[in-house]
């Protein structure tokens, strides 16, 4: 056999056996054995403590809080402006969900940025009577 075919076999049989030992190392127990992802893995994200209770959760003690406003209509959720509330949703004498009170709550989805669709309000925080609180002028959950 012709010397660099021998020297050639060589350098792929190194690199067979390097990537099978790298292999070897890298990937994790248990993956592969039920597709592309860890057999265990199911298992783990679903013992995880859940945090959030559902919006129809808090409707349950806050029916209120349900008229129809901008944003009760195109379902922003009780949680996404209140933060994670299942723990308050199970002992609300002891635990008490957060209370939007800064612009910065509010600036989030409505400060103009150009890759938001025209359609959607939108203000410049900077000339929107900057330095004061939006719920001065916006009411969130009106009370008639
Ligand atoms: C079992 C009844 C119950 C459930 C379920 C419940 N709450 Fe409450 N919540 C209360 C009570 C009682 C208060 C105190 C009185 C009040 O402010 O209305 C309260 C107060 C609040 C407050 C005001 C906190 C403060 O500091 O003034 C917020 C915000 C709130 N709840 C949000 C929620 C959200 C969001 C949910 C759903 C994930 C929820 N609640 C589910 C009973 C409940
Ligand atoms: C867009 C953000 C936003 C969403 C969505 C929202 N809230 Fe609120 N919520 C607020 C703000 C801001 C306040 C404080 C109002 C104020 O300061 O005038 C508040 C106050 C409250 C309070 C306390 C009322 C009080 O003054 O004692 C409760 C209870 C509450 N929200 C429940 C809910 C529930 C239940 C939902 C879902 C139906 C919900 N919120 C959805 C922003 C939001
Ligand atoms: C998670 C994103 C989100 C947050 C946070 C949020 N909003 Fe909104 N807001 C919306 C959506 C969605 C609408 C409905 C837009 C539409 O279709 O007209 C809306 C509508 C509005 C409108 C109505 C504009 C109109 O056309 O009448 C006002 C005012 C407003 N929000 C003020 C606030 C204030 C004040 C806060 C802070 C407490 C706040 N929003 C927090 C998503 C949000
Ligand atoms: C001094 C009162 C005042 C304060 C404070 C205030 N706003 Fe407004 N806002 C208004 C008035 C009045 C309008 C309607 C007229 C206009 O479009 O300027 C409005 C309009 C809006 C609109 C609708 C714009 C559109 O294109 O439909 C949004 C969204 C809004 N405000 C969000 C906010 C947010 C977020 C804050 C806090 C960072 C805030 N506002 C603070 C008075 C106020």
């Amino acid at each position: 056999m012709a010397p660099q075919v021998v020297r050639i076999a060589i350098v792929f049989l190194v690199v067979i056996c390097l990537f099978l030992g790298v292999r070897s190392q890298a990937v994790p127990k248990g993956f592969g054995e039920d597709g592309f992802h860890r057999i265990q893995a199911p298992q783990m994200i679903a013992s995880r403590a859940m945090s959030h209770a559902g919006r129809k959760a808090c409707a349950e003690c806050h029916e209120d809080k349900f008229k129809v406003t901008p944003h009760v209509q195109k379902g922003v959720g009780c949680e996404t402006c209140h933060g994670p509330a299942l723990a308050h949703a199970q002992n609300f004498e002891t635990i008490k969900p957060k209370v939007p009170s800064t612009r910065a709550d509010c600036t989030r989805c409505h400060a103009r940025l150009v890759g938001r669709p025209d359609w959607f309000p939108q203000i410049d925080p900077n000339q929107h009577n900057p330095g004061k609180r939006c719920m001065e002028c916006h009411e969130i959950h009106p009370s008639e």
